[in-house]
């Protein structure tokens, strides 16, 4: 099963991809995430990426798409988690475009219902391991020893320049503004369903792996 996670920055779209990669052997793909990895590697999309990722604008179109392209082609098949992609209406029609052309269905997409508020509190503290990527919040899921990994140990946790007041703001309008019209675009194709984002971690991940894979 191919499927999307969307809702607003801090819903828990990474946290949740992570469980459903170790515990359903699914693949991942971010479109955050590959951009901050070209952001750390210095190649020309990261150079460009750069300023887009830490004001909390989004990333052009076309360069977005022709990323998640070559990521697709690269995992030929199925069991695809997208994390932050699509990401506004013209994506939505772009991978539906695509997913005609190379075969790739999207079964669900899963909207994170989480109210802001809540979403400050976990941006503000939200600590990310530099080696592995890991998520940790200071709060709710930090790390057995403060300040190290638990996955890989390293002692690198940093905090997202675009976890600044100023950019979760940016952020959380954009998202109003672009991507949260997908609910209607996936409702009016049978494919929405949504979970409630607020509480434990597992919780939460109890109850995407009901509305994806329970029969009704
Ligand atoms: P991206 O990395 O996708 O950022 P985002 O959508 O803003 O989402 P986040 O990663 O901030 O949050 P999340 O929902 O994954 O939450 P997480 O699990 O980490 O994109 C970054 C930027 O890249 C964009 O702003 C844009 O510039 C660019 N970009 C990306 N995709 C693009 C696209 N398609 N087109 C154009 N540009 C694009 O959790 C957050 C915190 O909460 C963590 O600390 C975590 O530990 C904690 N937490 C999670 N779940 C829970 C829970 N249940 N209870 C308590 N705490 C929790």
């Amino acid at each position: 099963m191919n499927i999307v996670l969307f809702g607003p920055p801090g819903a828990g779209k990474g946290t949740q991809s992570a469980l459903l990669v170790s515990q359903k052997k699914m693949h991942h793909i971010s479109t955050g995430d590959l951009f901050r990895s070209h952001i750390k590697s210095k190649t020309p999309l990261g150079l460009r990426a750069k300023e887009y990722l830490d004001s909390g604008r989004l990333m052009p179109d076309d360069v977005t798409l022709s990323m998640v392209k070559e990521a697709l082609a690269m995992l030929h098949g199925e069991g695809v988690v997208l994390d932050g992609f699509p990401r506004n209406v013209a994506q939505a029609d772009a991978l539906e475009t695509l997913g005609r052309e190379v075969g790739f269905d999207v079964e669900k997409a899963v909207f994170f219902d989480v109210p802001e508020a809540v979403l400050v509190g976990r941006l503000s503290g939200r600590w990310t391991c530099r080696n592995c990527g890991a998520v940790y919040h200071e709060v709710n899921t930090p790390p057995k020893v403060a300040g190290v990994c638990d996955r890989c140990q390293s002692k690198d946790l940093y905090q997202r320049a675009d976890d600044s007041l100023e950019s979760i703001k940016t952020r959380l309008k954009i998202y109003q503004e672009t991507t949260a019209p997908l609910r209607d675009y996936y409702q009016a194709r049978g494919r929405l369903a949504a979970v409630d984002g607020q509480g434990p971690t597992e919780q939460v991940y109890d109850r995407l792996c009901r509305v994806l894979w329970e029969k009704k």
